[in-house]
């Protein structure tokens, strides 16, 4: 998802995410980097999204089994031909199974970290690999900053339907560790993204989990609110919108 979820609020369009997020896979290639897949090694992809980094792993040669639970992305990533399969990284069956695990923007929506985390470590074969990326502490502040606001101005308790965990690398480290790995690399990076489709093909993609049951119209003026509200920060001399990403790179080994 590369953005895939495991929040209730949010579904996703495989048609939506491709025209406004297709930077969220581009800009994950570097990971792949980090994972350095082996031919014939046995890799799980957690929340795979539509396969686009799935598939670059597997040219590396790799085995690779995807999971995600959005079933509208997984028929996106089996239209490419990957053995991606709708689940919950919460009731992973795999035991011992695979080499390395890999995760591109999709652990902060996976809330349940410790639960995600201890069944990632179960299907890793000891001395496995998770190699991962997700949003850092303080990513998208200004926007979700400006999400809440609105929301209060509506009397809507956004703060009650933040669907994101966006961790410090310490307090990442800690977890990690705390679930038998070791972590070999682990990089805080600033990464403002130019957004393809503007502010309002981000919030439209991504900030679903805070306007459920809010209707039509009041969510209109809402995300034009929101909208209007960033401009000064986020939207650049020739028009164009960056959003303030900031991700945390990681690569751990399981004990042996
Ligand atoms: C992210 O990839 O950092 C992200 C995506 C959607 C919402 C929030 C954060």
């Amino acid at each position: 998802m590369s953005e895939h979820s495991n929040s209730p609020a949010q579904e996703w369009s495989a048609e939506d995410y491709a025209r406004n997020a297709r930077f969220v896979a581009e800009l994950g290639e570097p990971v792949i980097d980090w994972l350095d897949a082996k031919p014939g090694e046995r890799v799980l992809d957690v929340g795979c999204g539509d396969g686009a980094l799935t598939a670059s792993i597997v040219a590396r040669g790799a085995d690779v089994v995807g999971i995600d639970s959005s079933r509208t992305l997984i028929e996106a990533a089996r239209a490419r031909d990957l053995d991606a399969r709708v689940m919950d990284v919460y009731a992973l069956p795999f035991r011992d199974e695979f080499d390395a695990a890999f995760s591109n923007a999709a652990l902060h929506w996976m809330r349940e970290t410790d639960l995600a985390l201890a069944n990632i470590a179960k299907a890793l074969k000891s001395g496995g690999r998770f190699v991962g990326e997700m949003g850092a502490h303080g990513n998208v502040a200004a926007i979700t900053t400006a999400i809440l606001a609105v929301l209060r101005a509506h009397a809507i308790d956004g703060e009650a339907r933040w669907p994101w965990y966006f961790p410090t690398p310490v307090e990442f480290a800690e977890r990690l560790e705390a679930h038998r790995f070791v972590v070999l690399r682990m990089a805080l990076i600033p990464r403002p993204t130019p957004l393809p489709t503007g502010m309002r093909g981000w919030l439209d993609t991504f900030a679903n989990p805070f306007l459920a049951n809010v209707g039509r119209e009041e969510r209109e003026d809402i995300l034009e609110e929101v909208t209007s509200l960033l401009a000064p920060s986020l939207r650049g001399r020739t028009g164009a919108w960056t959003a303030d990403y900031v991700r945390l790179r990681f690569a751990a080994q399981l004990e042996r």
